[in-house]
């Protein structure tokens, strides 16, 4: 038996394999469709929003950065992280999450039935902290433009902070990570789910079952959207 595929079931098809396609309507008046993507429909490319870091000079974390670690992952994720800022490793390799902390990270995200290149990973900072130290508010308020101007090249549709740090510079708050985990807030019209981060998890394990409810609901949210 052949069954006709219609628009929405091809986008539901796309989405669940992980391609976050969006199928644009014809405009009235008959004109062809834009196969524009989200990522540069009306606004700027996430590799024009990096080339402008590379050269960052904002704050001075940049005097000490082997690299700048802008982010990675799928332009189009429909799930975005965001932690704290880059470790030794990850300034190494220009990478975000890819040390002890980036394997637990990406087994989480496993677990869900995503894979590292399906969600797109950031920071709040750009640049390493000297010694792992969190970042100054300082350094977090020079580079937090860049990350809202990567949200809104990316238009995720979840959020998930990853440790106090990132909960509390991206909501300009103070709130507890204790309490705030796996409570649902807002950032502009994009849910945000605040989780540990995961050198906490690596350093306290009778924790993680908090964390794989996080995820859940993660995975819930992104079911249903
Ligand atoms: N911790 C973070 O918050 N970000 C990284 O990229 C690596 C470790």
């Amino acid at each position: 038996m052949t069954r006709r595929l219609t628009r929405n079931m091809v986008a539901a098809y796309l989405r669940e394999i992980g391609i976050d396609y969006v199928l644009v309507p014809p405009r009235p008046g008959g004109e062809t469709a834009s196969t524009e993507t989200p990522a540069t429909a009306g606004g700027e490319t996430l590799e024009e929003i990096r080339r402008e870091i590379l050269a960052c000079r904002r704050c001075a974390l940049c005097s000490g950065r082997s690299n700048v670690v802008f982010g990675v992952g799928n332009p189009r994720a429909r799930l975005l992280f965001v932690g704290e800022g880059p470790g030794e490793e990850e300034d190494r390799q220009g990478e975000p999450f890819v040390g002890a902390a980036g394997r637990r990270l990406t087994q989480w995200i496993r677990r869900i039935g995503l894979a590292r290149q399906d969600v797109y990973i950031a920071n709040i900072v750009k640049c390493r902290p000297p010694g792992n130290r969190a970042p100054l508010p300082e350094e977090a308020a020079a580079c937090l433009p860049y990350l809202r101007r990567q949200i809104r090249a990316i238009r995720p549709e979840v959020i998930c902070t990853l440790g106090a740090v990132a909960l509390n510079f991206l909501l300009g708050n103070n709130d507890r990570i204790t309490r705030a985990r796996g409570q649902w807030r807002d950032l502009d019209g994009i849910p945000l789910l605040p989780t540990y981060h995961p050198a906490y998890i690596l350093r306290n394990a009778t924790r993680e079952h908090e964390v794989l409810a996080d995820f859940d609901l993660l995975a819930d949210r992104l079911r249903s959207g």
